[in-house]
């Protein structure tokens, strides 16, 4: 499993971990036997929320016993942002996870509560020690402009860790600028909904038909080449979810996957960023 420097930290974190939105909707004990197996094969990064359902109860059971090996992950919904909602659901979280302590906190989106207040209630639970980093997501530039002014307000000496952003195949808009600037503040940049939240390029496609030729060459399947090509460099990272163990194996196989740079430029010209959105898109 290729693993780097997760943001500013000097943790390294596998560059696939596991998603767990809609994780609570099918076979819960499958999906709980798929984390651990992920977590067996080095998918050690959970992202979970306070916004999906039980999934944070099924993670908590999952990482049961092991909760050392894992980068946990959760994140406050804007609406209880403020800097005394922001502890309260940081809370609610840790109960629900059986846990003492998140990795990182992320703010899920951007709301109306000004960034200074939330940057204050991540400050209180980090010199709490109930998380050890605090991130967002579905922060554009702009946004990351407007959050350095805050954190600089609210004394923050470690800033954001991460980005959680929209990252796939069909959606490389990060790509424009936004990559760039997490690089240049040291934030690791976690791509979500890699499978296009289950909208994969189908066989048969003309992109299915690239993957399909440079798995083919790596005796990989095509999902594992996408998961590739999209944690392909620093401050890459990418979490797919998978309710099922075979899945999860499937993914945790991307980890080890080097695309060369003939491969790369298929993909690329095979799956074109496009012009640059007016806003960064988000689902
Ligand atoms: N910050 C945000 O605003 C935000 C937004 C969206 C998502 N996220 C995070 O990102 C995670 C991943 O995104 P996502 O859940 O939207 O979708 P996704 O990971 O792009 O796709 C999930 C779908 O792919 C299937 N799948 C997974 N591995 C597979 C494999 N090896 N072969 C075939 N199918 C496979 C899953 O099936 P099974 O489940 O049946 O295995 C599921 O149907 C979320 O779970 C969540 O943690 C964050």
């Amino acid at each position: 499993m290729r693993r780097r420097p997760f943001g500013n930290t000097r943790r390294k974190a596998p560059v696939i971990g596991q998603g767990t939105w809609r994780l609570d909707e099918g076979d819960r004990a499958s999906a709980v036997r798929a984390l651990r197996r992920g977590l067996d094969l080095g998918l050690d990064h959970i992202d979970t929320a306070e916004m999906y359902g039980d999934a944070e109860l099924m993670v908590g059971e999952a990482v049961e016993g092991r909760r050392e090996e894992v980068l946990l992950v959760s994140k406050v919904l804007p609406g209880n942002a403020t800097r005394a909602g922001v502890a309260a659901a940081c809370e609610r979280s840790l109960r629900r996870l059986a846990t003492d302590y998140l990795d990182a906190y992320l703010l899920h989106w951007r709301g109306g509560i000004p960034l200074a207040e939330t940057v204050q209630g991540f400050e209180d639970l980090r010199a709490a020690g109930k998380i050890l980093w605090w991130g967002v997501s579905n922060f554009d530039v702009g946004d990351l402009d407007d959050l350095a002014k805050a954190t600089a307000g609210a004394g923050s000496p470690g800033g954001p860790v991460c980005n959680q952003v929209l990252y796939h195949l069909e959606e490389r808009a990060i790509e424009h600028a936004l990559l760039a600037r997490c690089e240049e503040a040291e934030m690791a940049v976690v791509g979500y909904s890699p499978f296009g939240h289950g909208r994969f390029p189908p066989p048969g496609s003309p992109g299915g038909e690239v993957l399909a030729r440079i798995a083919a060459v790596h005796g990989a399947a095509p999902r594992q080449v996408a998961l590739a090509f999209l944690t392909r460099k620093a401050p890459l990272f990418a979490i797919p979810k998978a309710a099922s163990p075979d899945h999860a194996i499937e993914n945790a196989g991307a980890g080890d996957l080097i695309l060369s740079a003939g491969e790369i430029t298929m993909i690329d010209r095979a799956f074109p960023r496009g012009a640059r959105p007016r806003s960064l898109p988000m689902i």
